[in-house]
């Protein structure tokens, strides 16, 4: 089990590249089963959930291969038995359904898992699915699914779950007929996956909108494709400056999909400059209180609450952050506490009182974003930190480290 160790304080400044979107490459992952041919995927870290992903396909039958971030599938399904380890290490596993059971194979899948950050119902992946013909079945522990064909539905979302969006069309592309997803997801990642599909001869149209329209076609060929840049990933470096007292550019970054992200730094009193593909931000001498309410895009991403609360635990006045999307993420308040950051809870609000500074401490990450909150917070903080679980951080925050030391922060794994 390894931690970071940080020495706090230093400035954090340079350049870096954002990889391209860990949760835009999970569901390609799954949807390359649907093509008859192989599949290249360009400019893929190989992330901690992208390699799990990557021996799910290979357990299913698929040729995998991977070098200097190119990505070659040769999709074949031999095995649609996925009661396996490494099901209920990430969320994104819950994608193999669709596309299994678009092929027409009989599913056996564990039950997914992810970070702890609520309970994570797949309720609107089952529904959405059974609407398009599937029969399954929930039993302790893992689904079973079986379908002849799948047939086009209208499906209606209860909420606009980005999961849930990406099952139903991955299943409906190679459905008979048409389907049409009603209050979906209108997630950058969820456009991807679109563009994705109908390059391989899908046709998926008006994802980004709140209703996808699928007709159904018979087959799906190969293709080669770039996916998104990491919003998320951009947003923590962005981050990382402002606490820092930096000035950072990034580039491969699109500022459209950072939009409420870069609209919350400004209100910090970061300045915020975009470029085309890029975007640069200047720390201010003190960071100001804003509030935040976790909304589906285009509001504010939860994947981002935690690493803003960090920031705003350094701030002037009073911050109030509403966490809407999950009910258990504030996991990281009480490690931000411990290095002197004063922050209640109640229920799904914070309030932020902001410090002057932060100081090292003994904190461990919990989850993904909150253990990336904590190594910004040790960063910036007087003194040595160690965060421990840094498990948790390499799922979705590729060469972390190497990106860090690179603009001058001091951070250790032991
Ligand atoms: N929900 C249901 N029923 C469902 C599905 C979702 O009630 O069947 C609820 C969830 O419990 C949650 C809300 O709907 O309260 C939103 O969940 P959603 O399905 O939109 O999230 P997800 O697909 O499970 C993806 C990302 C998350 C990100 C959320 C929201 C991947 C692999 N994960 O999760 O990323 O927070 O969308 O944007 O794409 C992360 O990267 O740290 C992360 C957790």
């Amino acid at each position: 089990m390894s931690k970071f160790v940080i020495e706090g304080a230093n400035k954090i400044s340079g350049s870096i590249k954002v990889h391209s979107s860990k949760n835009a490459i999970l569901p390609l992952l799954a949807a390359s089963l649907l093509s008859s041919d192989p599949i290249e995927i360009l400019d893929v870290p190989l992330l901690e959930d992208i390699k799990v992903l990557l021996q799910l396909l290979s357990h299913c039958g698929c040729d995998v291969k991977i070098e200097d971030g190119k990505l070659q599938i040769t999709p074949d399904i031999k095995n649609g038995d996925i009661n396996v380890d490494g099901v209920n290490k990430l969320r994104a596993s819950i994608l193999l359904l669709g596309s299994l059971l678009a092929r027409g194979k009989k599913v056996v899948l564990g039950m997914p898992g992810g970070c702890n950050i609520g309970t994570r119902p797949i309720d609107l992946h089952i529904k959405g699915l059974s609407q398009l013909g599937a029969e399954i079945k929930l039993n302790q522990g893992y689904i079973e699914a079986k379908v002849k064909k799948l047939k086009g539905a209208k499906v209606y979302l209860d909420f606009p779950s980005v999961g849930a969006t990406e099952n139903i069309m991955i299943a409906a592309v190679l459905a008979e007929g048409e389907t049409i997803i009603e209050n979906a997801a209108t997630e950058p990642e969820v456009v991807c996956l679109a563009n994705f599909l109908n390059s391989m001869g899908a046709k998926v149209m008006g994802a980004g909108t709140d209703t996808i329209r699928v007709l159904g076609v018979k087959k799906l060929f190969g293709c080669s494709f770039v996916p998104i840049p990491d919003r998320i990933e951009a947003g923590t470096y962005m981050a990382m400056a402002a606490m820092c007292g930096g000035e950072l550019e990034l580039t491969n970054v699109i500022c459209e999909h950072i939009r409420p992200i870069i609209a919350k730094f400004k209100e910090s009193g970061v300045k915020v400059y975009e470029g085309e593909n890029a975007v640069r931000v200047e720390a201010p001498d003190r960071i100001l209180a804003t509030d935040i309410k976790t909304l589906p895009y285009p509001g504010f991403p939860t994947d981002m609450q935690a690493p803003m609360m960090s920031m705003l635990s350094i701030a002037k006045g009073t911050s109030v952050i509403i966490e809407t999307i999950f009910e258990n993420r504030f996991l990281h308040v009480g490690e931000l506490v411990k290095m002197g950051a004063n922050i209640k809870v109640e229920g799904r609000v914070a309030v932020v009182e902001g410090v002057k500074k932060l100081k090292g401490a003994k904190v461990e990450a919990k989850d993904l974003r909150g253990g990336a909150a904590l190594v910004l917070a040790a960063l910036s903080a007087e003194g040595v930190s160690e965060v421990e679980g840094a498990f948790h951080i390499d799922r979705g925050y590729f060469e972390f480290e190497k990106n860090i030391t690179s603009l001058g922060g001091k951070i250790k794994r032991v």
